[in-house]
Order: structure tokens, then C-alpha cells, then sequence
């Protein structure tokens, strides 16, 4: 069965809107597997974002990630990645989707990253990897 790693990264965990996010998911139909509470470290992050690394975006989307706690979040289902990504709406929240997580609850704060309150695998490969430095 496929599986997928969620962050509700630290903006969602501050805004006390973990619930509401991992209730969207669940209201999609997909299954929470593993679910917890964590504040994350550098090291975590760059294995997490190594794919970012050089980017402009990138120092400060780690200490952004660094700025609060995290919840980490493992759902199973037929096509979940794809299925998250949809739920979640793209990149930019200020113009994500309405309907999607990041176009009813985010918007731009005037901050150097992107706070995007999620963050889903984008492939089985990376769900594996993530889920790896998540839930080791
Ligand atoms: P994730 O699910 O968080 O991986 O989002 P994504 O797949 O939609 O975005 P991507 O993997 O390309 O980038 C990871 C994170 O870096 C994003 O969620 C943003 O927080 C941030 N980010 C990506 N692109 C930009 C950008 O062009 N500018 C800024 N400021 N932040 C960015
Ligand atoms: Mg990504």
C-alpha cells in the first residue's frame, strides 16, 4: 500500500490548525499510520531538503522549519501522494487553490519563505526516504 510523509510545519503547529489539516486528509479517505509531535533538528532538515540545497530559499526555509515544533504524519492509501499533493494545493498560498489546504488557510506573511503550512512526499521514492528520517 502506498504511503506518504506529512509535515505540518511549524506556521500550522503555531496556528493550532494540526488538527484541521490532518482532518482534511482523513476526510479525503486516506489512513493515518504514525502521528507525532516533534521539533526537528538541522540535521534532520538538511536530509529532509537536501534536494533544496544552493537555493535562495533554502537557509531560510531551515530555520524556518527550526522555528517551532512539527507534526509528522504517515497516511496510507491508493494513490496518496498524488492524492495529498491535490488536497494540499500548490506551492504558493496565496494563490493555492480555494478548497485546497494552502488556499483556505495560508497566505503570504511578508517573510523570506514560503509558510506553507504542509509539506507531502512528491514521489514513492522521496516517501520513502522521508518517512525514513521522520520516523527512523
Ligand atoms: P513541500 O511539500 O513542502 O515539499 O512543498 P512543494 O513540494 O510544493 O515545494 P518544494 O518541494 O518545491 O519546496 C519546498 C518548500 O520550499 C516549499 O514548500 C516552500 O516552503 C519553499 N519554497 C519552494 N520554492 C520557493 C520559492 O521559490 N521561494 C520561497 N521563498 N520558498 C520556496
Ligand atoms: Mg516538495
Amino acid at each position: 500500500i502506498e504511503r506518504t510523509l506529512v509535515l505540518v510545519k511549524p506556521d500550522g503547529v503555531a496556528r493550532n490548525l494540526a488538527g484541521t489539516i490532518l482532518a482534511r486528509v482523513e476526510a479525503k479517505g486516506y489512513t493515518l499510520a504514525e502521528l507525532k509531535k516533534v521539533t526537528a533538528t538541522r540535521e534532520q532538515l538538511e536530509a529532509h531538503y537536501a534536494e533544496h540545497e544552493g537555493k535562495p530559499f533554502y537557509e531560510p526555509l531551515v530555520e524556518f522549519m527550526l522555528s517551532g515544533p512539527v507534526v509528522a504524519a504517515i497516511f496510507e492509501g491508493n494513490r496518496v501522494i498524488e492524492g495529498f499533493r491535490a488536497v494540499a494545493g500548490t506551492t504558493d498560498p496565496t494563490t493555492a487553490a480555494p478548497g485546497t489546504i494552502r488556499g483556505d488557510l495560508g497566505r503570504d506573511w511578508g517573510l523570506k519563505v514560503q509558510q506553507n503550512l504542509v509539506h507531502g512526499s512528491d514521489s514513492v521514492e522521496s516517501a520513502e526516504r522521508e518517512i525514513g528520517i521522520w520516523f527512523a
